[in-house]
This record gives C-alpha cells, structure tokens and sequence, in this order.
C-alpha cells in the first residue's frame, strides 16, 4: 500500500495544525454581523444543545467527555477539519441557493492562495515518478448565455494517490498537484495531472474520536478541488468527483452533488474528461 514517497509520519496534529494556521493567516474576515443577530444566532445554537440535552438526558458524565473532547479538537489544530466536514455544507448550501451556473461545493481545509500560474494547456507540478492515473481534464468556462470567457482563473488542487495533500502532509514538494490555469480567449483550458485517490480524514486526533466513538467512516470520495473565477462573474469553489467510488453517496463531509461526478473515458495512458464550467454574472440577483 504505502509507496516511497507517502509520508509516513503524516499525523492528525501536525495537517490540522497546518490548516489553523493557514486559516489565520489567510483568511480576511469581514463578517459585520450586528449585535441582534449574533444574539438571534447564539441563542437558537445554544436552545439546540439544550434541547439535545432534554430529549436525551444527558449526564454529567457524557458532558465532562464533551468538555474534554471539545478541548482536544483546539488542542489538535483540528477546528478547521471539524467545520469544513460537518458544516462547511450546509453554509455553501445557503451561499449558492439563488445562482443559475455551475454547482459548487465545499472548500475543505487544503486550499492554498497563489499556485504557480500555468497558462491555458497546463501541467500541473508532480513529483518524479508521481504515483496514480494520468488524467487530462478540460473544458470551457462561460457565462450563463453559453458565451466563453477568456481569461478566466481556474485554481487546482488534490490529493496525490496516496490521500494527501502538498503543503499539509510533510514530504511533499510545496506546490505538488496545485496549479493557477488561465482560459484562452474562447474560455477553453486543459489540465494534466494524475487522478487523486478517496481521502480519509485524519482519524488519530480528536475528530478522529468522533468518528469512531459514534461507528461513523472517515472517507471521502476521491475529488479535485477548484475555484473557478472570470471577472464581472460570481467564483464558484466547487469539487469534481469520479464515477463508481464507494463513498460518493456516503461522504463524511456531505459535500457530493450529482451535477458533480465527472463522466472520464480511458485513453491511452491514463484517462480524459471534459467539464465546462457556467458562471453567473455579478450583476445577476446575488442575496443580501
Ligand atoms: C477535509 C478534507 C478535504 O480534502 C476536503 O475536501 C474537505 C474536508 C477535512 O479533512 O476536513
Ligand atoms: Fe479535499
């Protein structure tokens, strides 16, 4: 199973602490929620717990464990993880509920800002002897009226074969399977890389725990990543999935959606797919 390049040491502390620290430094917050909403927001979260612990009559016991559970989800790094697998969905749900174009996803943790910039027929950076698949994955940005958008920015990123990620699993050259694509002036693009391989959470720090405390799986289907950008038009952050995984009606981070499971043919080497994607324009409604 494991080949020279997995990195063995890969821990459920060291990725999740990569992703608290990446969400802090990366990530601008400009949320102004006012006073009554918060309240509104933080009332109706705690009346759920409450609730939960009516109906079920929950002892101090089983709360003490979530006291110390919920402390060693900080102490592990593993917020981000916890957030983007059970809640992320529903967030991206509300986000995306008025616009016509392509569906998106989730984000996930992994995502990192400015990857090498790869032009419209693009090669995303491998490792020699990269493991997996080779897979050549095209297709065309436009607008909702089918015209193609040029100039496009199409960011790229996946696991390897093994399920993990440049930049969050060490022994990993940074920029591997990441990439910057610009369309061409008719909107069309490719991409050649290896297909990813399904992704199990991290399963030895406290989500981890979870999971196996409550006989739920840590799998994800094998996806590729992408945020999908042309200007004057609304970015989509979506995730593309491949036919017949085991875990595409069964995802822990209930990100799948039907409109997303790529439709590849073999080829010679490797395998071909073509996904277009169709993006609203800023001006179309956008919610408050
Ligand atoms: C997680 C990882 C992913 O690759 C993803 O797409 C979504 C969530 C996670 O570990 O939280
Ligand atoms: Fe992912």
């Amino acid at each position: 199973m494991s080949i020279d390049h997995a990195p063995e040491t890969a821990t459920a502390a060291a990725s999740g602490s990569n992703a608290t620290q990446r969400f802090t430094s990366d990530k601008q917050f400009a949320a102004s929620t006012s006073p009554e909403r918060v309240s509104t927001l933080a009332r109706q979260v705690l009346s759920a717990v409450h609730d939960t612990i009516r109906e079920h009559g929950v002892t101090y016991d089983e709360y003490n464990a979530l006291k110390a559970w919920l402390i060693n989800v900080g102490q592990d790094g593993e917020w981000p993880l916890f957030l983007d697998v059970w809640v992320e969905h529903v967030i991206e749900e509300v986000a995306s509920e008025s616009r016509e174009g392509s569906k998106g996803t989730i984000e996930g943790p992994y995502y990192v800002p400015a990857a090498p910039e790869l032009g419209h027929d693009a090669v995303l950076p491998t490792r020699e002897g990269e493991q997996g698949t080779p897979l050549l994955f095209q297709g065309r940005v436009t607008d909702t009226s089918g015209q193609g958008l040029g100039g496009a920015v199409i960011e790229i990123w996946h696991a390897d074969s093994d399920g993990f990620y440049s930049q969050f699993a060490p022994g990993i050259p940074e920029w591997n399977l990441r990439g910057t694509v610009t369309s061409d002036a008719d909107g069309h693009f490719r991409i050649r890389t290896m297909r990813p391989a399904p992704y199990q959470i991290p399963t030895d720090g406290a989500c981890g725990k979870l999971i196996s405390a409550a006989g739920w799986h840590p799998w994800r289907p094998a996806h590729l990543h992408l945020k999908v950008a042309a200007s004057g038009h609304q970015q989509i952050t979506t995730q593309l999935y491949f036919p017949g995984d085991a875990h595409n009606d069964d995802d822990v981070a209930d990100a799948v959606k039907p409109e997303l499971i790529l439709d590849p043919r073999d080829v010679d080497g490797g395998q071909e797919v073509t996904y277009d994607f169709v993006l609203d324009s800023t001006t179309s409604a956008q919610k408050a």
